[in-house]
């Protein structure tokens, strides 16, 4: 039995799914995102496998789901383009600004979004704001710089709090700065990457969502 957070995450999955069937040909590579609602997604995948070539992941764990349904995984040097690129997110504004990372996966969220001609982002209404930051923003650090980091991080208004224990995909670890009240994405974006040892930072500001599927009690609602 689902609840109804989940209802909605299943009702944008397969918001995502009708958006891109049209588009599927036989050579596609569809880029999967990470978290529950890409999970969702994925599981509805699976019966339109033979639409399509294959896939692009941004985490093991999706890697592993998608490989589970006999979906072809390849690596991202390996493909020359990625048409779509389907993913969830943690936070979104009315410009489809994002906040990602909540999974830990967040540099290789945006190298596939960095990648896909088109970025869909399916959310829940949860996620929907009009500040980004509630959610504290998520910062992938070389682990040898991350107390570096984090004093830089308080100089910018954060509050950074490491998250113990978690080691990401990339072998690194993962700051999550809270206390942040972001009225400008794009510039908070460009100086947390700009402070040596940060791999990336989990906002999605310089290339936002192109479309955002947001599930709400009164349907999905679709925004570009
Ligand atoms: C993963 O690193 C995140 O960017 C996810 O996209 C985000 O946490 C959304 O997850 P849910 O779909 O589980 O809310």
């Amino acid at each position: 039995d689902l609840s109804p957070q989940d209802r909605l995450k299943l009702a944008v999955a397969q918001a995502a799914i009708d958006y891109i069937k049209p588009k599927l040909e036989p050579d596609t590579i569809v880029g999967i995102g990470t978290g529950s609602t890409a999970a969702f997604f994925i599981d509805l995948l699976a019966p339109l496998k033979g639409l399509f070539d294959g896939t692009v992941a941004s985490s093991e764990a999706s890697a592993e789901q998608l490989k589970g349904h006999g979906i072809s995984v390849y690596d991202l040097n390996a493909v020359d383009n990625v048409a779509v690129y389907v993913d969830g997110a943690d936070e979104t504004n009315a410009q489809l600004e994002l906040i990602k990372g909540g999974g830990a996966a967040l540099t290789r969220e945006k190298i596939i979004t960095a990648v896909a001609d088109e970025f869909v982002c399916i959310a829940d209404e949860s996620k929907w704001v009009d500040t980004l930051g509630a959610f504290p923003l998520p910062v992938e650090v070389i682990p040898m710089a991350r107390a570096h980091v984090a004093r830089e991080l308080v100089k910018l208004g954060g509050d950074p709090v490491y998250r113990d224990g978690v080691v990401t995909d990339n072998g690194n670890h993962i700051l999550d700065v809270h206390g942040l009240h972001i009225h400008n994405p794009k510039s908070l974006e460009r100086a947390i990457n700009g402070i040596v040892g940060v791999v990336t930072n989990g906002l999605f500001a310089d290339r936002p969502a192109d479309v955002l599927l947001l599930g709400t009690e009164n349907g999905v609602k679709t925004f570009t």
